[in-house]
């Protein structure tokens, strides 16, 4: 018997939609590196802020791009982005880098720089031997990894969501980030074709990991 195939599940949705919960699940119980991409952009967004480059322009964002260098390291089972050598603060899921992310995110050279980037997980996944990557974003089962064997897309409802951020005790401005998040140009949130579409709104978490967990396994074994 050789080794089972490499797997790649994505996981999209808009903020607060479940999909960090029930990827890091998922990640447990099939062996799988489990990468947040939305961190990468907050981590982006909050050393583009430390240095005082605007999201409007894109020519002191692209010299600044430059001078990045980003690597990765393991924390546990997730990907952790490394900055000039340095890991991502708790500021990263501060207000300011919240009221930010987005307006950075939709700056086409930010997610042009993220692009190798996010695919090359696959070979940390491999090093580290990992059955495969569950990743999770706005883009990735549209743009990063469009034939992902799994490509998940939650939804809930706007309501709910600010619930859900309101009971983890942290101020997000979910609709506001999802309108921008929609509506931008470059590789906007969106249920690609094909994706399995889950509504979470009515469902705990348990119940969206088992969903996706049976089509998985149904799958891979
Ligand atoms: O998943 P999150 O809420 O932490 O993501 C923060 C922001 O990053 C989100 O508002 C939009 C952006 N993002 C993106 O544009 N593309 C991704 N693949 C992941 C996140």
């Amino acid at each position: 018997m050789g080794q089972p195939p490499f797997i790649i599940i994505a996981i999209d949705g808009g903020a607060a939609s479940g999909k960090s919960s029930s990827s890091k699940i998922l990640a447990d119980r099939f062996n799988l590196l489990h990468v947040d991409t939305g961190s990468f952009y907050r981590h982006i967004t909050y050393e583009l802020l430390r240095r005082k480059v605007p999201p409007t322009d894109h020519a002191a964002i692209i010299a600044a791009l430059a001078e990045l260098k980003f690597e990765t390291r393991l924390n546990g089972r997730s990907a952790q982005m490394l900055i000039g050598g340095q890991p991502a603060g708790d500021e990263i899921r501060g207000q300011n880098v919240n009221d930010h992310v987005s307006h950075y995110a939709a700056v086409p050279e930010v997610r042009t720089a993220l692009l190798a980037y996010q695919r090359g997980q696959t070979a940390v996944a491999r090093q580290h031997g990992f059955r495969g990557l569950v990743m999770e974003g706005r883009d990735i089962g549209s743009v990063i990894f469009p034939d992902a064997e799994f490509r998940f897309f939650l939804h809930a409802d706007p309501t709910e969501r600010a619930r859900r951020r309101e009971n983890e005790g942290r101020i997000d401005s979910v609709a506001e980030r999802d309108r921008i998040d929609s509506s931008r140009k470059t590789s906007p949130l969106c249920c690609p074709p094909g994706a399995i579409d889950i509504d979470s709104t009515f469902l705990n978490l348990d119940q969206v990991v088992e969903k996706m967990a049976a089509l998985i396994a149904a799958k891979i074994q």
